[in-house]
């Protein structure tokens, strides 16, 4: 479907073939450049007639509060430290980390390298790694303590002068959602939240963005009593993901799927997210949020009002996000809750070779809890593009395997002029978008079998981003925690998408919380058979994955 890369796309400055990377870092080290103008002194190759600008960071401080979680070592910091490696931090960069620990900077320096070591994507390279170590600071305190951010500020003030950071400060809440108003307050207080002219200040605010309508409503009245809307930045990793930003190119740089993207041609579209690990050591997050709050609430909707959007005018944030927002509010519930939801809780089995515990044995779980591990429903689009198309979105924790996928599924052909032994096993038409892993979209469609038959059964057509594009994607953090640094928003949700997919899943929430235990499925499997029979009762089945 696509062929090789090109070589002078914006996003990658760099000589094909050469150590882009390598290249980049170099140049962003060289002093008293801007970033932008090294980055475009260090590749000589890079065509003159292209006027865009690299994509790289201006001077600022990156302020990371809740460095000891899981986000924070297995994404966040790798994240970062594969910026630096590929040139597009500015040479200043500082990076501070808040929590409650009794460190020093060498402490978090420490956690950082090994978070690196552990999880960066590009390769360590000892003179990136001394160089973001260079501003590498720690602030110890707890979120309601006055005298912390106070600290804070005045260390950041002193980065300012000794980096050279100009007062540009983000601040990425990666702490439990309890703790979102508590910084916020912080940082109204201390004056952190207000830009001094010339600078700026930006908080980055993770997901779930509230538990409900109401909270995420008075979250968003809060964070914005302390930052104009245009320096909040509503995270959601998905669409930071290069598969899932490959959904607007499939569906509107080309010609091919336009025409057949709606009722007309489209049976059904299912939207998938399995996964095989369990809650780990998350269970004060995970408990009481469930499968539903956690990721359908954000990355599920996302990825189907992506899917069902019709195309903006731009992908400036507005009119992407105007998009977005007129799907999400054209969704509709079925009326009856009962048949078309279900929802699962894993018990013990057998994953990856090892046995392992319930939902209801994982440490720091109440064993009579009620959340949901899975979670599967079915929505429809008033619209006249979708009407009377379902979209069936499911999503769970220790099942068979990881995958996250999107199948469009077309109707059958309206008449097969074959003979019914032919046509036996043929199935429906579809376009599968796999979002992870094995990243890439298959086509399948019938096709005669070799030999005198007119025998017609399934085959596919593969596109594999390893097989077209030279560079392997960047992280999702990546690319996010670059826009953020750069102030670019367009793949932040808003408020308005945060509060309507709220709309959505709120009702689903108290219908389900009246409905007792969630239905245990073994670890391992594909989850609650109420799934199966929610699918079947529309004569459909869940993809096998
Ligand atoms: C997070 C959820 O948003 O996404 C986690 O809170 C989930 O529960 C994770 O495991 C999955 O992300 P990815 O990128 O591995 O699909």
């Amino acid at each position: 479907m696509t062929d090789r890369a090109d070589p002078a796309a914006p996003e990658e400055p760099a000589a094909p073939g050469a150590p882009a990377e390598e290249a980049l870092t170099v140049a962003s080290a060289v002093a008293g450049t801007s970033t932008t103008e090294a980055v475009a002194a260090a590749n000589p190759l890079r065509d003159p007639r292209d006027k865009r600008l690299p994509r790289v960071a201006g001077p600022c401080v990156m302020v990371l509060f809740g460095v000891t979680g899981d986000l924070a070592k297995r994404k966040l910091l790798p994240a970062i430290y594969d910026l630096g490696n590929r040139g597009l931090l500015p040479p200043g960069f500082s990076l501070v980390g808040f929590a409650r620990r009794d460190w020093k900077d060498q402490d978090f320096a420490q956690l950082t390298y090994e978070a690196v070591k552990a999880h960066a994507r590009t390769p360590f390279r000892e003179e990136v790694w001394k160089q973001l170590r260079e501003g590498i600071h720690f602030v110890p305190g707890e979120f309601s303590d006055d005298g912390a951010f106070d600290a804070l500020a005045m260390a950041l003030a002193e980065i300012d002068e000794t980096r050279g950071t100009g007062g540009n400060y983000a601040f990425y809440l990666s702490v439990p959602p309890k703790f979102f108003p508590v910084v916020v307050e912080q940082l109204k207080r201390t004056g952190l939240s207000d830009a001094p002219e010339g600078s700026w200040r930006r908080v980055v605010i993770e997901k779930p963005f509230g538990h409900d309508l109401k909270s995420a409503h008075e979250l968003n009245e809060i964070t914005t009593s302390a930052f104009p809307e245009s320096s909040i930045f509503r995270i959601d990793h998905y669409l930071g993901k290069e598969t899932v930003q490959n959904i607007m190119a499939l569906r509107f740089a080309n010609n091919l799927y336009e025409p057949i993207w709606n009722r007309s041609f489209v049976d059904h579209v299912q939207i998938t997210m399995a996964e095989d690990i369990g809650i780990g050591g998350r269970a004060g997050y995970y408990d009481g949020i469930g499968a539903a709050r956690d990721v359908i609430q954000n990355h599920l909707l996302q990825l189907l009002a992506l899917v069902a959007m019709e195309d903006p005018t731009s992908f400036e944030a507005a009119s992407l996000r105007r998009e977005k927002e007129k799907v999400l509010k054209a969704v509709r519930l079925p009326a009856n809750l009962a048949l078309n939801t279900a929802r699962g809780q894993y018990a013990a089995g057998w994953q990856g070779g090892e046995k392992v515990v319930g939902y209801l044995q994982e440490e720091g779980i109440s064993p009579d809890s009620t959340t949901e591990t899975y979670a599967a429903i079915k929505l429809e689009i008033a619209n006249r593009r979708w009407a009377g198309v379902p979209f069936y979105l499911r999503t769970g924790k220790r099942l068979g395997r990881r995958v996250t996928e999107v199948a469009v599924v077309f109707q059958r052909a309206p008449h097969l002029p074959f003979s019914a032994d032919d046509t036996e096993i043929l199935g429906q038409n579809a376009l599968v978008i796999r979002v992870q892993p094995d990243e890439g979209i298959t086509v399948r469609f019938g096709s005669k079998v070799p030999g005198t038959a007119m025998e017609v059964r399934d085959v596919s057509m593969d596109f594999a981003y390893g097989e077209s594009f030279l560079e392997s994607s960047p992280e999702a953090y990546e690319r996010l925690l670059l826009d953020v640094m750069i102030g670019d928003p367009p793949l932040f949700p808003h408020q308005r998408e945060v509060e309507l997919s709220w709309k959505i899943l709120d009702p689903i929430e108290e219908f389900w919380a009246t409905q007792g235990q969630p239905e245990p499925y073994e670890s391992g499997s594909w989850g609650p058979t109420s799934a199966d029979a929610m699918m079947a009762r529309d004569g459909r089945v869940w993809r096998r994955l």
